[in-house]
């Protein structure tokens, strides 16, 4: 079997386009704007790269974009100032503080001191709690992407046996969560699995969020399973290159699955596709 390769880039684009058109409307017909602050404390080469390509990307939809650039050393003190400043801004719907803060920094306590309204990422513990018990809330970009495409491949879920492999609170949770809100019957895998190939092999869902490159192989696939990979991990590719690559070895797993995500061009594009969504939603709530 020949995998199905799943256009995230293209699924994204489609996104994109349907948000900047009800930013249009919005604009034209009641003046409103939405506007989406990120916030960057540090020099991480990573974090960089994600900041500068979500401002661009909420440029172009019509939104306005705030981006606030902090030194390594500011304080928390002055990291949860702004957050403060950033909550009572009536042009900001959306606020992003993104992550790793650098290690003198408590994450939970700057994330919990966003407003839950303008919490685009869904990570206050307000919006866990909502989705944890299947109530309407700000729900993480990348396992929001991973189930919009997840719905328009495979159509109803319900039944479905899914594994995740990793049990972060950025993917792995909320993605679990999903899922069973989807009426799947979930499994969360982790470092500490034993027989991870096993456990893998019942799934008629994939999702592989450990950051460890081609970990997840061909022979781990139940035939006809629909795989998405949200790895991101650039590796040495020699000569002095590098290249990115996901947490499944595509040649392989794409042999025997059904349907599959590339790295680049799969979960990556949906993520900010669907930060740009949560902020549109953020400012349609605000604004009644
Ligand atoms: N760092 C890596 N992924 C994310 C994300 O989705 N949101 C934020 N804020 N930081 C991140």
């Amino acid at each position: 079997m020949t995998a199905e390769i799943i256009d995230g880039k293209a699924f994204a684009a489609d996104i994109r386009a349907r948000v900047a058109e009800q930013v249009a409307q919005l604009k034209a017909g009641h003046g409103i704007t939405p506007g989406l602050a990120v916030v960057l404390v540090g020099e991480d080469p990573a974090s960089q790269v994600y900041v500068k390509s979500k401002g661009r990307k909420t440029v172009e939809v019509g939104m306005e974009s705030f981006e606030h650039r902090l030194p390594e050393e500011t304080t928390e003190a002055d990291l949860l100032a702004l957050v403060a400043k950033l909550n009572a801004d009536p042009a900001v719907h959306g606020i992003l503080v993104q992550l790793p803060l650098p290690k003198h920094m408590n994450s939970d306590a700057v994330i919990n001191a966003i407003d839950p309204a303008k919490d685009v990422d869904g990570f206050h513990v307000s919006n866990v709690g909502l989705l944890g018990t299947g109530q309407k809330a700000m729900v993480p970009c990348t396992p929001l992407g991973c189930l919009m495409m997840l719905r328009a491949q495979l159509g109803d879920l319900s039944g479905k046996e899914a594994v995740v492999i990793g049990r972060s609170n950025i993917v792995g949770k909320p993605m679990a969560h999903l899922l069973l809100g989807d009426s799947c019957t979930v499994s969360i895998a982790h470092s500490r699995t034993r027989d991870l190939a096993n456990v893998v092999r019942r799934a008629d869902i994939v999702v592989a969020a450990v950051g460890r490159p081609g970990m997840v192989t061909g022979d781990w696939i139940k035939p006809g399973a629909t795989v998405i990979d949200v790895g991101i991990n650039r590796i040495d590719a020699g000569e002095g290159k590098t290249r990115l690559v996901g947490d499944v070895e595509f040649d392989s797993a794409s042999e025997v699955a059904g349907a599959i995500t590339p790295v680049p061009g799969g979960v990556g594009p949906m993520t900010i596709a669907c930060l740009l969504a949560n902020t549109l939603t953020a400012c349609c709530r605000a604004n009644g």
